[in-house]
């Protein structure tokens, strides 16, 4: 297994960030442009989409992205922390605007997208960048990734929430909480409103409506990705519920709408009548600043170093595992799966006695242990605690493993 199967394999949906990149480099933005030959965009089992579509993604994107600038410009931090980072050239437009930037991205995002941005930056920008692999529901990896950071940090988000599940959605706005509480600054995020905001710009620029995108983006993104939908406050939530979900992490919440940003679009530049119907759409979508009121928070302790100790007796392969399994530790594991296993082995037993937590990358590693048995019934998991049943519970993956 080379190292982008296995990134295929623990969390597919990096692949999902290619797409933005792909729409990005036709809006005359020409970092994105550039960018784009140097990474291959390629990604396996997109969908066809319409051109008419495709012009309205490409359009929304680019509102994004031009949004997330200058509210990274005037959000009062030196540190801009884009979150995730994705393919897109942003870190560029941070550096011209002298301000450090940390990309923040799986692993196999950062190790193609680092070294792609650094053949187009210039002497000056390359002072401004870092790029660090994390995954944004495990703290210590955003931590140690910011070391050496002083003073305000601004977390950037776009197109991430969407992605979770209800306890890695929890893992994330504990982690940023805690961040913000420590370095001071604030979360930028419209994650709430994303599709909303393509069904408004597909609507504002054909009369159509733009129910029908909201469905075509929901499965297009589930198929790249390779996860069920989610059922979390960020898509099924009203706006007041998910206010108050997170208000619940202690974070005070400013609202301003893409309206107040969005500037001229170059992808409109010869349509002003479909820039300003597009303004006037985007009065109805919000974009969150985020501060946290310290008081309101609770302290974590630090997790657990991960480990996974295999071993084998007999016919029975015993995996033991210790701290988090996620992004950053689920290729560890099945790297070690890999080396141990054989056609001998008739049983799998997993001991989560010391894990701590497990995010969709650790349970899909899981699974495709269980798929490499060949009789069904002799996979168990074992030692659990109480918060790893619940996560379990809540992606379904008790039944899958016979644990309900
Ligand atoms: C739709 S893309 C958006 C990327 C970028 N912001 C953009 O606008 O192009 C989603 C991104 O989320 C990243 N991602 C998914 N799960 C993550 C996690 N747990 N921690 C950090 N990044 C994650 C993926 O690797 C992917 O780059």
């Amino acid at each position: 297994m080379d190292r982008h199967e296995m990134f295929l394999a623990v969390n597919p949906v990096f692949a999902t960030a290619k797409g933005c990149l792909g729409l990005l480099r036709h809006t005359g933005i020409k970092e994105a442009a550039q960018l784009a030959e140097e990474i291959d965009l390629t990604v396996k089992g997109s969908m066809k989409t319409p051109p008419e579509i495709s012009r309205v993604y490409m359009i929304s994107n680019e509102a994004r992205y031009h949004i997330g600038n200058i509210l990274a410009r005037e959000s009062g931090c030196d540190v801009i922390v884009d979150l995730p980072c994705g393919y897109v050239p942003r870190g560029l437009a941070i550096a011209d605007m002298k301000k450090t930037f940390y990309g923040f991205d799986l692993p196999a995002v950062i190790e193609e997208v680092e070294p792609a941005i650094r053949k187009i930056a210039t002497k000056e920008q390359q002072k401004y960048l870092n790029y660090k692999a994390v995954d944004a529901t495990n703290y210590d990896s955003m931590k140690s990734a910011l070391s050496g950071v002083k003073g305000k940090i601004c977390i950037l988000m776009d197109g991430l929430l969407g992605y979770f599940n209800e306890p890695e959605l929890d893992s994330v706005c504990k982690n940023i909480s805690r961040l913000l509480a420590e370095y001071g600054g604030c979360w930028i995020t419209a994650d709430k409103f994303s599709l909303e905001s393509t069904v408004v710009t597909y609507n504002a620029l054909t009369g159509a409506d733009g129910e029908m995108i909201r469905s075509m983006m929901l499965k297009g993104g589930a198929k790249v990705a390779d996860i069920a939908q989610n059922h979390t406050v960020i898509q099924e939530g009203t706006p007041e519920e998910a206010k108050k979900f997170f208000s619940g992490y202690g974070f005070d919440i400013r609202e301003i709408s893409y309206a107040d940003k969005v500037p001229d679009l170059l992808s409109l530049k010869d349509s002003p009548e479909e820039m300003s119907a597009l303004r006037e759409a985007y009065e109805n979508i919000p974009i969150w600043i985020m501060t946290v009121n310290k008081e309101k928070i609770s302290d974590e302790k630090k997790g657990k170093e991960f480990k996974a100790e295999i071993r084998v007796e007999g016919s029975r392969l015993i995996c033991e595992l210790e701290g988090r399994l996620d992004t950053i530790t689920a290729p560890d594991l099945l790297t070690g799966f890999n080396d141990n296993m054989t056609d001998d082995i008739k049983e799998i037993t997993v001991d989560m006695a010391e894990t701590e937590y497990i995010s969709s990358a650790g349970l899909r590693v899981l699974l495709s242990m269980r798929k490499k048995l060949s009789g069904v019934g002799n996979f168990h998991i074992i030692n659990y605690s109480d918060s790893i049943k619940e996560i379990l519970g809540v992606t379904g993956f008790d039944q899958l493993f016979g644990m309900a």
